[in-house]
């Protein structure tokens, strides 16, 4: 055994602490690529937190994060992390964010955890044992998308993609029951996880996003894929799709 998923979910809780008692957090940003891409301190602080607590846990891991000060051996046993996954909901206070870690072993996931401090909601898996949304066990719906409920990324920090998504999503919200865009891609990926909707898609979404996610959406009977159908890669972004099994066949034929 290599690690122990309870004591992982009580360090990955105590972390969100940090985002439900941040405040002013719109003055925090400590880093800005453009018009939409910012970091806080409260991301540095809630990496910084993980690490050095996880590293207890599992010593023989390395780590990756979204803030920086990364290792990249794709080979090894790694934590890949996103400390606040929905940074832009966060300095506004739009209360949707989520705490993602995954834990990766020769490029697959293994372990994953998506936490929403707001909700309360603790989205986990580890492999070949099921998902689970706090302690009941989830697994993706069997509505098509014709009859469902389709969730969307925007691709913000990477407006060369804007066009090709806005006219994908049109032809998506024509052929379905209506879109979301909740601003945190971990979640959405947990929302078809659990049944709440059918498919969730974005391109060049990065592994610190979508690792944890990719897991527990496998693990509740999912599709995890690219959109040129293969695994979503661990060590750079991708463009991918995450769905039930109805949802994204009818999905191919819109793209
Ligand atoms: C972003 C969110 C957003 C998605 C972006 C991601 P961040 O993560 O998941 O929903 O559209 O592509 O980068 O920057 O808030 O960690
Ligand atoms: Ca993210
Ligand atoms: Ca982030």
């Amino acid at each position: 055994m290599k690690f122990n998923i309870e004591q992982i979910i009580r360090t990955v809780k105590s972390a969100g602490e940090i985002i439900l008692t941040a405040h002013e957090q719109e003055d925090s940003v400590t880093a800005k690529e453009g018009k939409k891409n910012f970091v806080t301190k409260y991301d540095v602080a809630v990496q910084e937190y993980l690490f050095k607590e996880l590293a207890n846990i599992v010593p023989e891991a390395e780590f990756v994060g979204e803030e920086g000060d990364s290792n990249k051996d794709t080979t090894a046993l790694r934590f890949i992390i996103d400390p606040i996954d929905g940074t832009t909901n966060f300095m506004q206070d739009y209360r949707c964010s989520c705490i993602s870690v995954a834990i990766c072993e020769d490029d697959e996931p293994i372990l994953g955890i998506v936490y929403n401090p707001y909700s309360d909601e603790i989205f986990s898996a580890e492999k070949g044992k099921g998902a689970y949304l706090n302690e009941k066990e989830i697994k993706v719906s069997d509505r098509t998308l014709a009859d469902g409920l389709a969730l969307f990324g925007t691709s913000p920090y990477h407006p060369e993609n804007t066009d090709e998504t806005f006219a994908l999503l049109r032809k998506v919200f024509d052929y379905s029951r209506d879109i979301r865009r909740s601003g945190s891609a971990a979640y959405d990926i947990c929302a078809v996880a659990c049944g709440r909707c059918e498919i969730f898609f974005e391109k060049e979404l990065q592994p610190w996003d979508y690792a944890a996610g990719t897991l527990i959406l496998r693990e509740a009977g999912g599709i995890a894929e690219t959109y040129d159908g293969n695994s979503p890669c661990l060590s750079q972004g991708s463009d991918v799709i995450f769905s039930n099994s109805k949802a994204i066949e009818e999905f191919k034929k819109l793209m």
